[in-house]
């Protein structure tokens, strides 16, 4: 695969924010970006790493009416030893061909992904933060950009990567969120589009978040959309519930997003001696669990959250407290050896950390 790459002109060059605990997420972007673009007839075409610059899009792209649109999210991180890890990007290129295929998107050959996202990194090493708790967010999108008002796949798209180094997603960092489960709105229903990592899923989740916020919750858990009664997930994380050594999650049923975060959690867990169990799980039996103090912890997952514990459950007019507000020992341990692996401070015994060149 031979990827342009096209010079960056010295004046196009940004300045790099010096202090990075105040990086926040996803407010700065890298000097360079990896475009890609599909046509019809033609297929994959002028593959290049330029400098990072606003598109001009006709008005009419049907991107913007109708959001044919697929993204990603994934880190890399600049070890100790100045090498730089991406962690478990095959995972991500193949989610990001299964959501494309609901949205009738074009695959993008995986190793058009991987290769391109490897260069792009490769480039832009300089801009790997290494302050504790932040890495490079890389952020790979597909967008329909064929101007036509008709309900119909575009006959052109972009493919596009920009990246973006990052701290904690949430500001509080790693410390308790207070949830609340959703009642009245839904994000997603059997058949839909909840297991494709699209905008749309993203953009339907906004009114229930202003409101959520306005009562003083950082985050909904989406409830299902068919009986309002089993958990879901948190929009930008899968949620776990710990009972003592024992370990829960929602099962992906269709509606839920495949984690990698997610999926990583089930497989570490039982390597640091605890059982993991992946089933439907009933809020009302939650609740009553919490209550009674068999849930001991609960935490999110998600590659821009990493582990991040909950505080507090509110569900109708009940309010829970989570490991007395405080971070949970399972959630911590599950934390510290997740980021471990990620950073290069524990063995990877996974073989889920991939090395740029
Ligand atoms: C991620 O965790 O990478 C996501 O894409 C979630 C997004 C809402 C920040």
């Amino acid at each position: 695969m031979n990827i342009k790459i096209v010079p960056l002109p010295a004046e196009k060059m940004k300045t790099k924010i010096s202090d990075q605990s105040k990086l926040g997420f996803g407010k700065y972007f890298t000097d360079r970006m990896l475009m890609v673009e599909w046509k019809a007839g033609q297929g994959w075409c002028d593959v290049r790493i330029e400098p990072y610059a606003p598109f001009v899009l006709d008005p009419a792209c049907l991107v913007f009416h109708y959001a044919q649109e697929i993204f990603e999210g994934l880190k890399a991180y600049k070890w100790a030893d100045g090498r730089i890890a991406l962690f478990r990007p095959e995972m991500n290129a193949r989610r990001f061909n299964q959501s494309g295929d609901r949205l009738c998107l074009p695959p993008v050959p995986e190793e058009l992904f991987l290769k391109g996202i490897e260069q792009l990194v490769s480039l832009e090493r300089d801009w790997i933060p290494t302050a504790e708790g932040t890495s490079l967010y890389i952020r790979p999108t597909l967008i329909a950009v064929e101007p036509v008002l008709g309900v119909k796949p575009s006959d052109h798209y972009y493919f596009y990567v920009i990246l973006s180094p990052v701290g904690a997603y949430y500001a509080a960092g790693f410390n308790p969120i207070n949830i609340m489960v959703e009642d009245q709105y839904v994000r997603a229903v059997p058949g839909g589009t909840g297991e494709a990592k699209c905008g749309g899923n993203y953009a339907s989740s906004l009114k229930a978040g202003l409101e959520a916020k306005k009562k003083g919750y950082d985050q909904v858990l989406w409830l299902d959309g068919r009986e309002r009664r089993y958990i879901e997930e948190v929009g930008a994380m899968n949620m776990f519930f710990v009972y003592g050594t024992h370990i829960v999650t929602a099962a992906l049923n269709g509606s839920i997003l495949s984690g990698v975060t997610r999926d990583s959690v089930l497989k570490l867990a039982p390597s640091l001696g605890y059982t993991v169990e992946e089933r439907q799980i009933d809020v009302h039996d939650l609740m009553a669990d919490i209550r009674s103090g068999k849930v001991t912890e609960a935490f999110g997952s998600g590659t821009a959250a990493v582990i991040t514990p909950v505080g507090k459950l509110c569900y109708m007019d009940e309010c829970l407290q989570l490991t007395g507000g405080n971070v949970g020992e399972v959630t911590q341990r599950l934390y510290d050896t997740l980021t471990g692996i990620q950073t290069g401070k524990l063995k990877d015994e996974f073989g889920w950390v991939r090395f740029v060149e």
